[in-house]
């Protein structure tokens, strides 16, 4: 019933970042050294926390979970653009970028609450101490990940059942470097007012409301460590920094996206890059880096990697 709505547009042509020639160039070095260090510095957290029993705690299961979803983003997105950029032939086919959305919501409705769990994880840790191990034990560890894939399913499941009533009759441009429910709505010949209303209210809202619960809970525990001010201040500090970092890099551009869908200038694909390259980074430089425990393990596993090789 839906095929002969939308056969008329079989692909959609992506604009890009239509620039210069040396420019293009600077952006697939660019993109590509980035997408390495994206997938194996992700795949390392998910590799040490599997391995390591020592990081067998709630905070670096989510963690890992966190970078799982954060390599599957970036892969959603940079290998098609880099590809792009190194052809020239910018075309998605229209199930391609069906595709695209359905799983791009799926992935970001998931982490969004993923980042809610790991807020309520470091509420738990350092506000209820005492409560840290009964509260968040396995088990409740598996229904908060499994929570959090089931909304991010049904968020764009919902999303995606306004879509497919769009009819396409001709604009196929698209100006970004993938698919997303503003930019494919924006083509669509039917009045497209109340799809964009959906859209902000279903993406935009959850976007924003997410966002200020997570400020305000890290406030709170913010707030909670300093007035106590005991010898675990510095640690509790530079962990919240960075999930609190990690929030603003991924909110910032989804509620600019979402809130303003339909904007005149387009600057939705230079923000969708902080989503797709540089939060996804974000983890993996800040956990290996910064953080003592994971950097002990990682050396751990070498040694025991290394030592494998040697007696095998
Ligand atoms: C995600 O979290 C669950 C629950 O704690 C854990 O069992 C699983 O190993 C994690 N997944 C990854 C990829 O680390």
């Amino acid at each position: 019933m839906y095929e002969a709505n939308y056969s008329e547009v079989s692909q959609f042509v992506f604009l890009g970042f239509s620039a210069s020639r040396p420019v293009q160039h600077f952006l697939l070095a660019f993109s590509t050294a980035f997408y390495v260090i994206i997938v194996l510095g992700n795949l390392l957290i998910v590799f040490v926390v599997t391995f390591d029993p020592h990081l067998h705690s709630p905070m670096y299961f989510l963690l890992a979970n966190l970078s799982f979803i954060d390599m599957h983003l970036s892969t959603l997105t940079v290998p098609k653009m880099i590809s792009d950029l190194y052809s020239g032939h910018k075309i998605i086919s229209f199930q391609g970028c069906a595709v695209q959305i359905f799983v791009l919501h799926v992935l970001g409705g998931s982490e969004m609450v993923l980042l809610i769990t790991m807020a309520l994880d470091r509420y738990i840790a350092i506000c209820k101490p005492l409560h840290y191990l009964t509260v968040m034990n396995p088990r409740v560890c598996i229904l908060l990940v499994s929570g959090a894939w089931v909304i991010g399913l049904l968020h764009s499941v919902a999303q995606l059942a306004f879509v497919v009533h769009l009819h396409f009759c001709g604009p196929n441009e698209i100006d970004s470097f993938y698919c997303d429910l503003p930019q494919f709505i924006k083509l669509a010949c039917t009045d497209t007012y109340r799809m964009e209303f959906m859209v902000t209210a279903n993406s935009g809202v959850i976007s924003m409301g997410t966002f200020f619960l997570l400020i305000i809970s890290y406030v709170f525990i913010l707030v909670t460590v300093w007035k106590r001010s005991s010898g675990g201040l510095s640690k509790a500090l530079s962990t919240l920094s960075a999930h609190i970092t990690v929030v603003v890099l991924f909110f910032g551009p989804c509620i600019f996206v979402y809130m303003w869908p339909f904007p005149t200038v387009s600057v939705d694909k230079f923000l969708a890059i902080l989503d797709f390259m540089i939060t996804p980074i974000l983890n993996p430089a800040i956990y290996t880096l910064r953080n003592k425990d994971m950097r002990t393990a990682i050396k751990r596993l070498s040694i025991q990697l290394l030592n494998l090789r040697k007696f095998s």
